[in-house]
C-alpha cells in the first residue's frame, strides 16, 4: 500500500500520454497550441508500462489515460491492451474530447474500459466552436451515444467559464434527463497556456450549485466514491446525476488519492505542484523499478497537504499559466 505523510492511501494514477492536442480549448490552451514536448523526451510506451507494472505492485490499481489528447498517440489502442495486461490495475479509465473515437468504442468496451470521461463544454455548435476553435460538436455527440450503446460508463466534463458558456449549465445539465450520463460541471482553473489571462470572477461550485437548484429545486446529495473529485447530486426523473468538481477551490485535497504521470515523465504528487521527480530520466539513466518505487515513497512522505500549499510552494512566478496538457488534466 503507498501512503502518503497525511495518511491518505495513493491507488489512483493519471497518466498524461501526449501534450498534443487538435482541440485548442480556450481554458486549456492558446490559439496558435503550445510548445509542444518533442516527441524523443516523451516517455514511450514501455517506459509507461514499466513505470505502471512497478507501482501497481505496490498498490497502485486504478489509471486514467488523459493528455492532451490521448488519441493522437499513435497505437493508442495498443497501449490500452497492453495496460489491461498489467498485474495489479483492476480499472483503466479515460478522460479524451472525444473526437478521434470513431470505430473504436467496441474494441475499448472489448478491453475492458471501465469508464471514458468526455470534455464537452457546450451543446450549441457556435459557442461549441468558440470554446474549443474547432468544429466537431457532432463527432462528440456521436462519441458519447456510442459509448453509452455499448453500455461504457460516460462522465461529461463542463469547464464553467465566466461569460463563454454559463447558458449552457442548464441544458448540459438536461442531458442526464434521458441519458445514463453523470454530468459534471468543473470550476475554471487558470492552467491555460497562456500569460496573463487567469481565471478571473470565475463561477464556483457554490455559484453552480445555486445556478441548477434555481430550476431544480429539489437535487439529492448522492454518496461520493471515496477519493471522488465531484460533490454528486441525482434529480428525480434523471436517467443520469450530476456532479460538481471544485477544481479550483480545492475542496477534495482530504481524500486525494492520486498522482500524476506527466507526458515528459515527471511524478507529481499533486496537480498543483512543480513535478517531484522525473522517471524517463532515471530510466534513461538505467534505475531499476525498485529505485523508481523508492524515489515514489520519498516523494509521498513529503506529500503537501493540499493543492494550496502546493502552490504556495512552486517555483515558478504567480499566476500559474501552464497548459493543463503539458501538466495532464
Ligand atoms: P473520476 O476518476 O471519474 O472521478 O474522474 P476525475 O475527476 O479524477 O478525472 P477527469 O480527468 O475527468 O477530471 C475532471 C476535472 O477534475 C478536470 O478539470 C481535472 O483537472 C480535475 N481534477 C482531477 N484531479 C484533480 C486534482 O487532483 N486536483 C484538482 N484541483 N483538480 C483535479
Ligand atoms: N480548468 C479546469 N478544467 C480544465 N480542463 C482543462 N483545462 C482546464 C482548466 N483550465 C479539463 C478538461 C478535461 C479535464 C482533463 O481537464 O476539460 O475534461
Ligand atoms: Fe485538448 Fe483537452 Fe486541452 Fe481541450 S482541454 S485543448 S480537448 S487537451
Amino acid at each position: 500500500m503507498l501512503i502518503d505523510n497525511h495518511g491518505r492511501e495513493i491507488n489512483y494514477m493519471r497518466l498524461a500520454v501526449t501534450d498534443r492536442c487538435n482541440l485548442r480549448c480556450f481554458y486549456c490552451m492558446p490559439e496558435e497550441g503550445i510548445s509542444y514536448v518533442p516527441k524523443a523526451a516523451l516517455l514511450s510506451f514501455e517506459e509507461i508500462l514499466q513505470v505502471t507494472e512497478a507501482f501497481a505492485k505496490e498498490g497502485i490499481s486504478k489509471i486514467r489515460i488523459t493528455g492532451g489528447e490521448p488519441f493522437l498517440r499513435k497505437d493508442m489502442m495498443l497501449l490500452l491492451a497492453k495496460m489491461s495486461q498489467v498485474e495489479g490495475i483492476k480499472e483503466i479509465h479515460i478522460t479524451t474530447n472525444g473526437t478521434l473515437l470513431e470505430g473504436k468504442v467496441g474494441q475499448l468496451k472489448e478491453l475492458g474500459i471501465k469508464s471514458v470521461n468526455l470534455s464537452l463544454d457546450s451543446l450549441d455548435p457556435e459557442r461549441f466552436k468558440q470554446i474549443t476553435r474547432r468544429d466537431d460538436l457532432p463527432k462528440v455527440m456521436a462519441c458519447m451515444q456510442d459509448l453509452t450503446a455499448h453500455d461504457i460508463e460516460v462522465k461529461i466534463n463542463m469547464v464553467v467559464m465566466k461569460g463563454k458558456n454559463e447558458q449552457d449549465i442548464l441544458p448540459m445539465l438536461e442531458l442526464a434527463k434521458d441519458q445514463p450520463v453523470a454530468v459534471r460541471f468543473i470550476e475554471e482553473m487558470p492552467f491555460n497556456g497562456t500569460e496573463g489571462q487567469g481565471n478571473q470572477g470565475f463561477w464556483s461550485h457554490a455559484d453552480i450549485l445555486a445556478a441548477i437548484q434555481e430550476k431544480y429545486a429539489l437535487t439529492r446529495k448522492l454518496k461520493d466514491a471515496a477519493g471522488s473529485t465531484s460533490m454528486n447530486y441525482s434529480i428525480d426523473g434523471f436517467a443520469g446525476s450530476f456532479g460538481i468538481i471544485a477544481a479550483y477551490s480545492r475542496t477534495f485535497c482530504g481524500t486525494c488519492n492520486r498522482i500524476r504521470l506527466t507526458p515528459q515523465g515527471l511524478i507529481k504528487t499533486c496537480l498543483y505542484d512543480n513535478g517531484i521527480f522525473n522517471v524517463r530520466d532515471m530510466l534513461r539513466a538505467g534505475a531499476s523499478q525498485e529505485a523508481i518505487v523508492q524515489a515514489l515513497k520519498a516523494a509521498l512522505n513529503h506529500r503537501f497537504k493540499d493543492g494550496h500549499a502546493a502552490e504556495a510552494h512552486r517555483k515558478s512566478q504567480f499566476p500559474i499559466f501552464e497548459s493543463m496538457a503539458t501538466i495532464g488534466g
